[in-house]
């Protein structure tokens, strides 16, 4: 594009780069008129099914499922990551509880802290060894802000469990059985890479001016925080809070579709078809509800799924992953508040892929604006104004 001065309107561009390449990748795929997502190459639902959280993490990492010799090493290496400096521990209760601040904005700033106390935190040659050690720490971290919100004090990791068993240990305080380490664990899973999703190229965007992983992080989690992106899940559940019964579920989407207001947890700027990721949720929120006796909620969402369907299904608006996962985090004894920074902990996993690959293959992002605004205006003076 060789025009970069126009009037408003007069250049055609795709408003919020939709449909604009960033960059070649060999993490994950969408395909979003299919309803399929992929990680490198692997069916989400095979995944699911059948992987963990750490095996997935290096699948992202190094584009093949670990032999069970290096799926241990990383296992290995991801534990003994796992511990905070007490700095951060210390900040962590002086701040997440009691205050109006979000959660996300205290893993945002827990994560930054992170750095100074890591030697090697400015190396570009450690920036895999940095992804290992932030992807542990997210859950250390992130259970730790959920403690304190509850007023309690922070449970320091345990070594011998799995990254899924041992974030519900230090956030529940207690031992979960195989049913409930094995959802968290599909909850990672499912949110850990979701193609050039906003947080995603934000980390990228970062990493490409050869900024340290770090500040690549904070980057997703920032973009990650916002209501468009993973701030709707947390959204999602206090709508089906507002509504209260399934009796007016039906009454209250009709009205909010008829206001064009946005429902939290549908639509996608890929999907255009039901996300894969809600279907698996949705298959774990029936067993959960009924062991949590949280029915309510899914009938509920069952109803406001089956309108909006209904009603605009045929302008490709379904379900998306944020949907059923507050019905089923709510539903395992986690407040709503730490729905994102969970989002965060199982996506940062996508973040480092994405930002180690972008390093080995790397050119700074620069787009360019198309200048709208006045030309050759000229400089009042002040007191002229
Ligand atoms: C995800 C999202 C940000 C994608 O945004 P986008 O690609 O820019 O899509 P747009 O906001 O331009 O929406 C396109 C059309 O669908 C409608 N639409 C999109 N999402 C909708 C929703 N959740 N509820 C009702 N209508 C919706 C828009 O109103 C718009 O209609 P119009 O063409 O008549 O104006 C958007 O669907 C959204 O805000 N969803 C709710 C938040 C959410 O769940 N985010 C999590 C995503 S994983």
């Amino acid at each position: 594009m060789t025009i970069i001065v126009a009037k408003p309107g007069e250049v055609q561009f795709p408003k919020g780069m939709e449909g604009v390449i960033a960059r070649e990748t060999t993490k994950g795929y969408v395909d979003g008129q299919k309803g399929k997502l992929y990680y490198h190459g692997i069916p989400i639902e095979e995944i699911a099914e059948h992987s963990t959280y750490e095996e997935v993490f290096f699948l992202l990492m190094y584009d093949k499922l670990p032999t069970k010799d290096e799926l241990s090493i990383l296992e290995m290496r991801m534990r003994q990551y796992r511990e905070i400096p007490d700095a951060v521990y210390d900040f962590i209760k002086s701040r997440a509880g009691g205050y109006n601040v979000h959660p996300m904005s205290i893993l945002r700033t827990a994560v930054s802290m992170l750095a100074p106390f890591d030697d090697a935190s400015e190396e570009q040659a450690a920036a895999e060894r940095e992804a290992i050690k932030i992807t542990s720490r997210m859950a250390t971290i992130t259970a730790a802000i959920g403690r304190v919100r509850r007023g309690l004090e922070p449970i320091h990791p345990r070594y011998e469990l799995s990254h899924a068993a041992n974030f519900l240990y230090m956030y529940l305080g207690e031992d979960q059985d195989d049913f409930m380490n094995r959802l968290m664990d599909v909850l990672l899973i499912l949110h850990a890479d979701h193609g050039c999703n906003a947080s995603t190229f934000a980390t990228l965007v970062v990493i490409s001016t050869l900024a340290d992983m770090y500040s690549a992080i904070v980057g997703g989690i920032s973009a990650l925080k916002g209501p468009l992106h993973g701030g709707a899940n947390e959204r999602a559940m206090a709508m089906l809070d507002e509504i209260g019964s399934e009796k007016d579920a039906e009454p209250w989407i009709l009205n909010a579709i008829a206001k064009k207001k946005k429902i939290m947890g549908f639509g996608h700027r890929v999907y255009k078809a039901y996300d894969p990721r809600a279907r698996i949720l949705h298959s774990y929120a029936e067993e959960i509800t009924k062991r949590a006796g949280t029915e309510r909620w899914l009938n509920i969402a069952s109803t406001i799924e089956r309108v909006m369907i209904a009603k605009l299904g045929a302008k490709g608006i379904f379900p998306n992953v944020d949907f059923y996962s507050g019905t089923v985090m709510s539903s395992m004894g986690i407040e709503r508040r730490l729905f994102t920074p969970i989002f965060a902990t199982g996506r940062v996993a996508g973040w480092a892929a994405h930002a180690v690959e972008q390093l080995k293959d790397n050119r700074i992002y620069r787009p360019r604006f198309i200048y709208v605004g006045p030309v050759d205006a000229s400089y009042t003076p002040i007191d002229e104004r």
